[in-house]
């Protein structure tokens, strides 16, 4: 084997020792989790926030697995202003040449090529340690050949013997590697260890203090935020991350908690990133939405009740001086701390300007919608509070009046020992239509409803209701996900009618379906590609 290149940097291969690369996975890892598909456009949305809240590299997709992939990778990679834009591709050089077609256009491409070195995933493409250590040569010196920035990512590392980690890395920084990933696959490494593979692997490799070393945890113990943070005390210096933590199985390391641990934590770990955490809070709300993975409420940093004091002696202590219970303030990720409530009398420039706190910009037809929206709101409840704001935009930006069904209408009758009975009147297509149905309470009726009226083989994967605010009057949340022959949506709704939400959120995620049945790509979600198949 010859050195077919000497790293070469571009601005994300810092020299500063202090800065920690953010690369955020959201829309490959994250993306990756069963029932975690996005639409085409909302990955475009999701990219272009994380590249304006500073997220160094935007780990866009994995060009091979089908088209939508190949297509929502290009297009990133063409809007992308600041962000390097990096793909996913497996140690085969018609992958590589895939991933480097879509993130070609990037104005910083960058590819991402992998292989699983431990004994286990060594086994699945049955090389031995000799084979694929050439594979790795070779597969890397290609990928290097089309880009000069290339990151390799020994798959499982931490479950890898300790010397051919040594000897597959020094490969692929011969190749030309300019960023080694260290996995932790399957969330299985601890602290301590994880900061120890890093020291080793700068001690015993040569040409380690070339290039960047990024660390890649999945949270399966729990212990994807403390690995990663232990990695970079070791010597990483990029964190691979995701939006809420998302990922398969528990998930990934959350940029959220990685970012501020180092931000208010800054006096024992020295650390900086280019990212503007007031804009966490906006991403986080977005991708929970898209996703149809809901934030636990409490979820470290992002959830919920992060920032709610409810104990008597809490809210004493924060009243008298905020740093008794608090270690960050709400602000720092975006949270407007004020939350004062609008109501029926609140008008229009009101509503626009406390919307633009909420980091909605809305243009003038958008708000004259949803300013009729937020009367009717109003009506029904006494004041509007942040919360509900959100998640009546959330819902007036998941179900609009182009929608293949909307609902127009919905009477149920439940209660006193007898069938609930729901009648629902919808459009479908360009016909109203009317259907009653039983069921095994009203929410059942409803959707037997509106399987009357429109034909599908879809199966109900999660049905949740979360209420925005206390109160009985409170709006209620639904978030519906349906799959259908491969295919999964979401849809999400909100309402002060629970019932009404429901009808709301399930012909939501129909919608989607819908659409993505008729143009597989780019909305499609079939992975067509095994990532263990090498
Ligand atoms: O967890 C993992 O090993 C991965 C690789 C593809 C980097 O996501
Ligand atoms: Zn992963």
């Amino acid at each position: 084997m010859t050195d077919s290149a000497t790293p070469a940097r571009d601005a994300t291969q810092t020299r500063d020792a202090s800065r920690v690369l953010i690369f955020d996975t959201t829309l490959r890892d994250g993306e990756q989790s069963p029932g975690a598909t996005m639409s085409h456009a909302e990955k475009l949305e999701i990219a272009q926030m994380l590249d304006e809240m500073g997220v160094d590299i935007i780990e866009a997709g994995f060009p091979i697995a089908s088209e939508g992939d190949f297509a929502a990778v290009s297009e990133i990679a063409k809007q992308a202003q600041t962000a390097v834009i990096c793909g996913l591709a497996r140690a085969q050089l018609p992958d590589i040449d895939r991933c480097w077609e879509a993130v070609r256009h990037a104005r910083r491409p960058r590819i991402h090529t992998f292989i699983g070195t431990s004994p286990l995933h060594r086994a699945i493409p049955n090389l031995d340690m000799d084979q694929m250590a050439e594979r790795i040569h070779q597969t890397v010196s290609h990928a290097r050949n089309l880009c000069d920035n290339v990151q390799w990512s020994p798959m499982d590392a931490t479950r890898t013997e300790h010397d051919y980690l040594c000897r597959v890395v020094e490969i692929a920084i011969k190749a030309g590697a300019t960023t080694i990933n260290i996995p932790d696959t399957v969330g299985y490494t601890a602290p301590r260890e994880s900061a120890e593979l890093i020291r080793m692997l700068l001690e015993r490799v040569p040409g380690a203090d070339e290039i960047i070393f990024a660390t890649h945890c999945h949270n399966d113990l729990g212990m994807a935020t403390a690995n990663s943070l232990a990695a970079v005390v070791a010597g990483a210096r990029q964190i691979e991350c995701t939006i809420n933590g998302l990922g398969e199985r528990a998930g990934n390391t959350a940029l959220e908690e990685v970012v501020m641990a180092l931000k208010v934590r800054h006096d024992i770990m020295p650390f900086t990133t280019g990212i503007d955490t007031r804009k966490i809070m906006g991403l986080s709300r977005r991708v929970a939405q898209v996703s149809g993975f809901p934030v636990q409420f409490n979820k470290a940093i992002v959830g919920k009740n992060a920032f709610l004091h409810e104990s008597g002696i809490h809210q004493d202590g924060v009243l008298k001086n905020v740093e008794t219970f608090e270690i960050m303030r709400p602000a720092d990720i975006g949270l407007n701390e004020a939350n004062i409530a609008m109501g029926k009398h609140s008008g229009r420039a009101a509503l626009r300007a406390k919307l633009a706190d909420l980091g909605y910009e809305l243009g003038d037809n958008q708000l004259k919608d949803v300013f009729v929206r937020f009367k009717a709101l109003a009506d029904r409840k006494k004041e509007v509070h942040d919360d509900d704001l959100i998640a009546l935009m959330q819902d007036s930006m998941a179900n609009t009046d182009t929608d293949y069904l909307q609902v127009r209408k919905l009477r149920v009758v439940c209660g006193g020992g007898e069938p609930a009975m729901a009648t629902l009147t919808m459009v479908v297509g360009d016909a109203e239509r009317t259907e009653t149905r039983q069921g095994d309470g009203p929410v059942d009726a409803a959707f037997n409803a509106v399987d009357a009226m429109f034909d599908h083989h879809a199966t109900l994967q999660l049905y949740q209701v979360h209420a925005v605010t206390e109160g009985t009057d409170a709006q209620a949340t639904v978030s519906v996900r349906l799959e259908e022959d491969g295919r999964i949506a979401t849809g999400q709704s909100a309402d002060t009618d629970t019932i009404l939400a429901s009808v709301k959120a399930y012909t939501g995620a129909l919608n989607r379906l819908k659409v993505r049945r008729e143009k597989t790509a780019p909305d499609s979600d079939a992975k067509q590609v095994s990532m263990y198949s090498h």
